[in-house]
């Protein structure tokens, strides 16, 4: 895939960019889904948090992290001291894939070439907000981030040199806290969870 933006490309502002996406057909995940989900926030913000992809209840109300890995989410940035108004969230992925499960559909990880086909949205959203730092939650979205190398539990923290942001690390996904075996796991992992995410504040919301 050539990803060199043209001179319209570049031209192009983000509120063009997300009714492009609305349409998309490069993979199939739009035939299940209810419709594209695509990134929320200011353009210039401080902070970009990227997920894997919208689950059940982001798919039907249009807007990334509202379900409850989103709660989790906003809570552990308002206690990291991140202020939710200066934050763009997106996700590497923007339609929901899923099985069903009885009445229910069961959220599927994207494969490669769903990833690799979305990506061009997301490098579209880094170009025209611009964000000052960027965190990568989960496997998914570091894949996508910064390549194949780092690794979530290991590289959890630590800041990597990009050409997309000045500041780019990656953490774990809100929903892995909300899969831990029982509450003290949860509590635990929720409490790592909010230490990454204070230490890009501190960087990024000095004085908060
Ligand atoms: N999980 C994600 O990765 N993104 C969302 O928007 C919601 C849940």
């Amino acid at each position: 895939m050539n990803d060199q933006p043209t001179k319209r490309d570049r031209a192009r502002t983000l509120a063009q960019v997300e009714r492009d996406a609305d349409g998309c057909r490069r993979c199939d995940l739009y035939k299940h889904a209810t419709q594209t989900v695509f990134g929320a926030g200011p353009v210039g913000a401080k902070l970009m948090l990227v997920g894997e992809q919208p689950g059940d209840q982001e798919d039907k109300a249009g807007e990334p992290f509202v379900g409850p890995a989103g709660t989790l989410l906003r809570e552990a940035l308002v206690e990291a001291g991140i202020p939710i108004a200066a934050v763009y969230l997106t996700n590497a992925v923007k339609h929901f894939k899923w099985k069903p499960a009885g009445k229910r559909r069961l959220h599927e990880r994207p494969n490669r070439e769903e990833i690799l086909a979305c990506r061009l949205w997301f490098d579209d959203e880094v170009r025209l907000v611009k964000p000052g730092a960027i965190i990568a939650l989960g496997a998914t979205a570091a894949s996508v981030v910064l390549g194949s190398g780092p690794k979530v539990l290991r590289d959890r923290g630590k800041l990597f040199p990009s050409p997309l942001a000045p500041i780019v690390t990656l953490t774990v996904h809100p929903s892995s806290i909300l899969r831990a075996p029982d509450a003290a796991a949860r509590a635990t992992a929720r409490r790592l969870f909010v230490r990454d995410l204070a230490a890009i504040a501190k960087r990024q919301f000095p004085g908060r």
